[in-house]
């Protein structure tokens, strides 16, 4: 779906290679900072950002699917010029996957030639391939490295995928911004990273975790804010149209689905529609396109029958009763 995604990465890496700026000085200006790159945040996220950018504290966000989580970690990297380096959490995730692992094969080439070279010292060898050119750097080592852009931003995403014993080790990183390879020595941040923890609440968070950052529930936009959003993510759709597609989000999100539309669903809804060039919202459109907002059958079948026309009424005399 052609939506605001590419525009968001082109904005990313234009501003990447900006000079870093300063962290914001207020509440006002987190929220302006986001607003530079699309992000429409209301005054309590502003807050808990402008906190954890000036206490140095790991930020926890949770929430639903799509209401904009993993975005917030995009733009604070897009709008202060600093590096995104990007852990996706899964079940079964490693420190060989999320922090450094030996690149073996190259270890056992460069042996084989320095053996077949004559050389038999085996403290030299054991010291030339267990060196940083021999290291593959994976994101947690990535963030403590120093930059001259200033310190990144790392965005752990969706934490609830991996287990309690990669959270704990988290913990420890988290707590001293330093790891240790063994093999090598410490690593450890000059500066620390701006941290972006998310997650989708598919299971609690160790406290232990949580407490060492601010947290903040990311729920559902307004409507009004909602609105705005569509506005400047999907530019070519009518005000009225938006604003139909908008009231008619919110009122599913009332329904008692199994699973309610993010803003995501929203901003491909409206990207949808304005590919199909709809103007107004009637029965047979929503029906037809209701797969781009819900995707669990059980709840595209509640909808079914006269559901749908019986809700559009109820939006369409609301948007005209506000008129
Ligand atoms: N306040 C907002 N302002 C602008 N765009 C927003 C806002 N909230 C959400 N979006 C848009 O909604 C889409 C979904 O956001 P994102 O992928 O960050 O959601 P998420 O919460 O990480 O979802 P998931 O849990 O599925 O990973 C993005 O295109 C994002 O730009
Ligand atoms: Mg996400």
């Amino acid at each position: 779906m052609r939506r605001d995604k590419s525009a968001a990465d082109d904005y990313i890496a234009a501003m990447n290679k900006a000079f870093p700026r300063p962290l914001p000085d207020s509440i006002g200006a987190t929220v302006d900072l986001l607003a530079e790159a699309n992000y429409l945040a209301d005054r309590s996220l502003g807050t808990v950002l402008y906190l954890a950018l000036k206490m140095g504290r790991p930020i926890f966000l949770e929430g639903e699917a799509g209401v904009g989580k993993t975005e917030i970690a995009k733009v604070l990297s897009a709008s202060l010029g600093r590096r995104l380096i990007r852990l996706q959490c899964y079940e079964g995730l490693d420190v060989a996957a999320a922090v450094y692992e030996w690149n073996y094969a190259a270890q056992m080439i460069a042996i084989r030639v320095a053996e077949a070279g004559g050389e038999h010292d085996r403290g030299r060898l054991e010291h030339d391939v267990f060196s940083e050119r021999f290291l593959i750097k994976r994101p947690l080592l990535q963030a403590l490295e120093p930059d001259t852009a200033g310190a990144p931003v790392l965005l752990i995403d969706e934490i609830d995928r991996t287990d309690e014993a990669f959270e704990a080790f988290l913990l420890e990183v988290l707590g001293d911004f330093q790891i240790t390879i063994p093999e090598m020595g410490t690593v450890k941040a000059g500066q620390p990273p701006i941290v972006v923890i998310t997650s989708n609440r598919t299971r609690e968070v160790h406290d232990a975790l949580k407490r060492r950052c601010l947290y903040h529930w990311v729920g559902y936009p307004t409507a009004e804010r909602e609105l705005a959003i569509v506005r400047t993510k999907v530019p070519g759709v009518s005000k009225k149209l938006s604003e139909q597609v908008v009231a008619f989000v919110q009122a599913l999100r009332k329904q008692d689905l199994f699973k309610s539309p993010g803003v995501a669903e929203t901003l491909d809804w409206a990207g949808a529609l304005s590919e199909l060039d709809v103007v107004a919202l009637d029965p047979a459109t929503v029906s037809d396109t209701l797969g781009v907002l819900l995707k669990y059958q059980d709840d595209i079948a509640r909808l079914e029958g006269s559901k749908v026309k019986e809700m559009l009424d109820e939006v369409k005399s609301e948007l005209r009763a506000a008129e």
